[in-house]
């Protein structure tokens, strides 16, 4: 039984940072671990352009550990209205990496999202022309879809038809959590990935109603049947580069997921890479573990890997039960006051 696992310092592709207060909180646990994240855009308001990006990429550098090198790739938020010419300044920043697709309506601060993607034509056709990637939050939205099948829905709907109007568009296929979204990514023609987290990986619906309602296991999309979760443990430790590591981690204070209609998200940013390891290992697949967590991801954006390393030893501790957050608030980290097989160690290089 391995007992020490040293891996190339990993990535986070997905990665919700929050601003102000509640970023200088979670900063530290990504950076602890993570050279680099793709940081999310659903703040209020979303960072539609550019230049909203660079002053929120600054307020990320701005919130760093001392010493660390941590370095955010931003993304813009797509909306109705973004113009061809922004996504020409975004790919000519070197600081934006992705543009991202929330549908109207879809989660957490997508109010302002895409209402209808043939709004879009001009800024996906300047996308797909600079190399930009898309990265899509792939539900479809409409009410008289079951919750538990808009992913596949929105295959179907939007995935499909957007990908046969832009067939060169770098597309990935943000947290998916069905068979369906799975195998889509693996059979599709064309420059498409797909990110997985870890509470997908470790968790079915079930979680969601274990002894009681679990608020802190309720994230968009939601977690699925166990015949999802065996399809997203396939993929991932199936080593196919498409797929490749994106937590998710999505900051709430306690009360506002403790609440009559509780926030959907899940901050795994805290152990993310002890939970992954432990889904690996289950799966008896530790060492499709770098892989996934290290190259595949960066090789899709087309960036470099990294040199530095990450180490985690074999020991069990229990996970803390709640962490301080903004203004004087808790945030209550996934599977809290459970126990972690793995914990991360050595911190040598952070790049
Ligand atoms: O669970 C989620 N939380 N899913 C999302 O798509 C957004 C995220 C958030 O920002 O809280
Ligand atoms: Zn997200």
């Amino acid at each position: 039984m391995t007992d020490t696992l040293t891996l190339t310092r990993p990535d986070d592709w997905h990665l919700h940072l929050r601003d102000g207060d509640a970023l200088r909180a979670v900063l530290p646990d990504t950076a602890r671990q993570f050279a680099r994240a793709i940081i999310m855009p659903n703040l209020r308001p979303p960072v539609t352009t550019t230049d909203l990006a660079a002053a929120y990429r600054q307020r990320i550098l701005d919130a760093r550990p001392p010493g660390s090198g941590f370095e955010p790739l931003m993304t813009l938020y797509l909306t109705d209205n973004t113009a061809a010419d922004e996504i020409r300044r975004a790919q000519d920043s070197g600081f934006v990496h992705a543009v991202k697709l929330y549908p109207a309506g879809a989660t957490t601060n997508s109010d302002a999202g895409v209402t209808d993607l043939a709004r879009c034509h001009g800024a996906l056709e300047a996308m797909q022309d600079v190399g930009m990637p898309l990265c899509v939050h792939g539900e479809e939205t409409d009410p008289s879809i079951d919750v538990f099948d808009r992913e596949k829905a929105f295959i179907d709907r939007v995935m499909i038809p957007l990908r046969r109007d832009f067939p060169a568009l770098r597309v990935i296929f943000e947290h998916i959590t069905t068979r369906d979204a799975a195998h889509y990514v693996r059979d599709a023609e064309g420059d498409v990935g797909a990110t997985i987290t870890a509470h997908h990986l470790l968790y079915n619906r079930n979680a969601l109603f274990t002894g009681g309602i679990r608020p802190h296991w309720y994230c968009l999309p939601v977690l699925k049947r166990e015949i999802h979760r065996e399809a997203l443990i396939a993929a991932a430790t199936s080593g196919n580069p498409r797929y490749f590591l994106g937590t998710d981690s999505a900051p709430h204070a306690r009360h506002t997921k403790e609440a009559d209609c509780g926030c959907a998200g899940c901050y795994t940013a805290l152990h993310a890479m002890e939970l992954y390891a432990t889904a690996f290992e289950r799966a008896d697949a530790l060492d499709k573990l770098e892989g996934f967590a290290s190259f595949f991801g960066a090789d899709f954006y087309r960036l470099p890997r990294n040199t530095g390393t990450l180490t985690l030893r074999r020991e069990t501790h229990a996970i803390p039960g709640s962490l301080p957050y903004a203004e004087g608030q808790q945030l209550v980290p996934l599977a809290a006051g459970e126990s972690l097989a793995w914990r991360q160690v050595a911190d040598t290089t952070s790049s």
